[in-house]
């Protein structure tokens, strides 16, 4: 079993001082940057792109940036996201018109490749790619907005993702995205997953600008996660 990831999404950070606060999440212990994008368009709502991707690298952020796109089309904009400095690249196969093509294009850039599963999206989309993907993303929530409630049944679904790549003894990860907290997160791993996006969970904690903010709610993330015996 892959270690446990935990990926901040800097959707719910103060935007205006982001550099400060991906150092200080990182710093608190998380391990990767997760970064949405939307378009409003696939999504109702407008975030931010490779520019801000490549302040991040600039200002030394050397984690992993898991780029989960929420755009359609998908393919133009990968290049600019490889460039930019993403790690991992994900992106919603319903907002693709080639979902093959558009994994070979994300790997062809030297990018790791994911593709996302909103809570209704059904599994059969990872028939025929499998071995082409590097991360499945399962969104507990609809994309569009952080600070949603967790949907329940997103649990029935890890549970059958887990079994899909332990029988393919493929190394994929089993990322969860929405209304992730430290009172679920033990449930959410013994369901399967493996990388924990949360953004209001992490971001929303008091004492905006305290540098050591975000090192309890981490800690006490890991220590929920600790207790699982997976
Ligand atoms: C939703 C985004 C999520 C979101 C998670 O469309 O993909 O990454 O920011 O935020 P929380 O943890 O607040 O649900
Ligand atoms: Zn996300």
């Amino acid at each position: 079993m892959a270690l446990d990831l935990i990926a901040p999404s800097i959707l719910s950070a103060n935007f205006a001082k982001l550099g400060e606060e991906v150092d200080n999440v990182l710093a608190a212990g998380a391990d990767i940057v997760h970064f949405d994008v939307m378009d409003n368009h696939y999504v109702p709502n407008l975030t931010i792109g490779p520019l801000i991707c490549e302040a991040l690298r600039k200002h030394g952020v050397t984690a992993p940036i898991d780029v989960h796109l929420m755009v359609k089309p998908v393919d133009r904009i990968i290049p600019d996201f490889a460039a930019a400095g993403a790690t991992y690249i994900t992106f919603h196969p319903e907002a693709s018109e080639h979902i093959d093509r558009t994994l070979q294009l994300i790997h062809g850039e030297g990018c790791k490749a994911g593709l996302v599963f909103n809570p209704a999206t059904p599994l059969s989309y990872l028939d025929y790619v499998l071995d082409k993907i590097d991360m499945i993303l399962l969104m507990s929530v609809n994309p569009g907005f952080g600070g949603q409630s967790f949907i329940p049944s997103a649990l029935d679904k890890l549970r059958e993702v887990r079994e899909i790549i332990d029988d393919s003894g493929l190394d994929i990860r089993l990322e969860v995205d929405g209304g992730v907290k430290t009172d679920n997160i033990a449930a959410i791993k013994a369901a399967g997953a493996d990388t924990f996006v949360s953004g209001s969970g992490i971001f929303g904690q008091p004492r905006d600008g305290d540098p050591h903010r975000y090192d309890s709610v981490i800690r006490r993330m890991r220590e929920a996660m600790a207790a699982v015996g997976r």
